[in-house]
């Protein structure tokens, strides 16, 4: 199926690499038009590196080889007035908007006590407040319309789930889930529907770095992808080690469409059962 989300406006962050820009091209193939937003560098506190400003430019060329259009600003979404200025931006661009997904995040990892304070800082700042600021620029443009719209909020496994080691993604993460339900609560009334998405280990550069490798196989000098393939293979019930970014646009375009039109404050997992094991 296509054209679910036709003549619509999508505000994607995160959106040069990864899950972001998979989510980018599926809500273009599916009609929509484009804010896409990312970075476009590294964070201190974050081991490997983040997307580029080429990798931004490519998601933008894929939209447009779609036919559809695309606004792109390089912002941070730890800094309020940067991604309101991108959002607004875009809105006096492309005319409207009708769906968010506040996908930018990022992974570090360390035992609670040794964690360095900046590391704690950056994680809650990207990933829960960086959220937060998204939808906050976002909900006066969605609501100006008075037709409703679709927030998808990125959360993950991890904010259902914990793991050791990764303390501020996992209390990040879970604070994204509650702040999913109280927009839900409030914004249901004009038909602005508020969800998360839940995923497990994605196919991502997120995972695929030498840095995420060390986490899951401590100790060992050169991991490979076959390595760590076996490690993430052990950790989801159904017989995968990840899931494609594909995977999880497909429920970005399900929450995005008319569809999900009654579907408000859940919890999306989609994580090969991982949550269950
Ligand atoms: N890969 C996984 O295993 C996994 C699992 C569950 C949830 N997630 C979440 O999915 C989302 C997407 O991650 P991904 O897997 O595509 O990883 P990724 O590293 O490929 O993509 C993350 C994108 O966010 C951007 N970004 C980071 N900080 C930013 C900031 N301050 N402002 C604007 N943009 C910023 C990066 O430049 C990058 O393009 C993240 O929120 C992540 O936490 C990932």
């Amino acid at each position: 199926m296509s054209g679910r989300v036709q003549g619509k406006v999508a505000f994607v962050t995160g959106a040069a690499r990864g899950q972001g820009r998979s989510h980018a091209l599926r809500l273009a193939r599916e009609g929509a038009d484009v804010i896409a937003v990312d970075l476009c560098q590294g964070i201190d506190s974050v081991a490997y590196g983040l997307a580029t400003e080429a990798e931004l430019k490519e998601t933008a060329r894929e939209i447009e080889a779609l036919d559809r259009r695309v606004f792109t600003a390089q912002a941070d979404v730890r800094n309020p007035a940067a991604v309101r200025a991108a959002v607004d931006a875009g809105v006096a661009d492309l005319g409207r908007l009708d769906i968010v997904v506040a996908n930018a995040g990022i992974l570090s990892a360390g035992p609670a006590d040794q964690l360095p304070e900046n590391a704690w800082r950056d994680m809650i700042d990207v990933n829960l407040n960086g959220v937060y600021y998204t939808v906050r620029a976002a909900i006066p443009h969605i609501r100006s319309r008075g037709a409703g719209g679709s927030i998808i909020l990125t959360s993950s496994a991890l904010g259902i789930r914990a793991m050791a080691y990764v303390p501020h993604y996992v209390a990040a993460k879970a604070g994204v889930i509650g702040l999913m339900r109280s927009l839900a609560l409030e914004l249901a009334p004009e038909k602005i529907r508020v969800n998360t998405v839940n995923p497990s280990i994605v196919d991502t550069p997120m995972i695929h770095n030498r840095f995420t490798y060390g986490i899951f196989l401590p100790g060992v000098e050169n991991p490979t992808s076959e390595a760590i393939s076996d490690v993430f293979a052990t950790m989801n019930p159904m017989p995968t080690p990840w899931i494609e970014p594909e995977d999880v646009s497909n429920a970005v375009a399900f929450l995005a469409s008319d569809e999900a039109r009654y579907v408000t404050g859940l919890e999306m997992k989609i994580d090969a059962g991982f949550c269950l094991a």
